[in-house]
């Protein structure tokens, strides 16, 4: 399978965080892409009409995006526990969790766009403000859910939060998300342990 990637990608680095998890890195062939909406990378453009990272073309040919898509498709591959709950309310827990940590990914992303790679005099503030308020009260809203329902055992939702956690150390090394959060920074601390964290942080790749 041909993984287009690029390891500062925070829902890159959620399907390589279940790869890693579920022992599934050496079916993937990675294929490094610097790609932006300006300056599309045109081997990813060949492949997804989207441009966009994460894509995996799978042996069969066949094109996956996004990385909910991707990681949904990885975790059928593997024979150990699902990472996505099959059935019952966990599943909808899980996805809910996922869909949340990409929310604060989202916003974390399209807000490095504005402030690195807009021109000074275009950037706008309100908007900007907007999306780091959104992060914001995700953060606050999980913290005051409390870190059970993130488990012992990494889920997929898990694994999202934190990547979208390691994104915000990465760009927003300064804002501290940690302040005030005391559940979900011990949570994320021992998060971090995981050889899967360690060997996608994107400090280091
Ligand atoms: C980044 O450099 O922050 C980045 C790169 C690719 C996708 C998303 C973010």
């Amino acid at each position: 399978m041909k993984f287009y990637y690029s390891p500062a990608s925070p829902f890159v680095r959620k399907c390589m965080l279940v790869a890693h998890e579920r022992d599934l890195t050496s079916k993937l062939e990675l294929v490094t892409v610097s790609t932006t909406v300006v300056a599309p990378d045109p081997k990813l453009a060949e492949v997804n009409p989207l441009k966009r990272i994460p894509a995996l073309v799978t042996d069969d040919g066949a094109l996956l995006v996004d990385s909910r898509v991707i990681c949904a498709y990885l975790d059928a591959l593997h024979d150990g526990k699902r990472l996505i709950p099959r059935s019952g309310p966990k599943r909808f827990e899980v996805m809910t969790l996922e869909a949340i940590a990409d929310g604060i990914a989202d916003s974390a992303v399209n807000n490095r766009y504005e402030t690195a790679l807009r021109p000074a005099e275009k950037q706008w503030k309100e908007w900007s403000d907007g999306q780091m308020g959104k992060i914001t009260s995700a953060l606050d809203y999980l913290e005051s859910q409390g870190t059970r329902s993130l488990g012992r055992e990494p889920h997929l939702g898990s694994l999202a939060l934190g990547s979208a956690l390691g994104y915000l150390d990465f760009r927003y090394p300064d804002w501290n998300w940690r302040r005030g959060r005391p559940k979900l920074k011990r949570w994320f601390e021992k998060l971090c342990e995981r050889p899967s964290f360690m060997a996608t942080d994107p400090n280091k790749n």
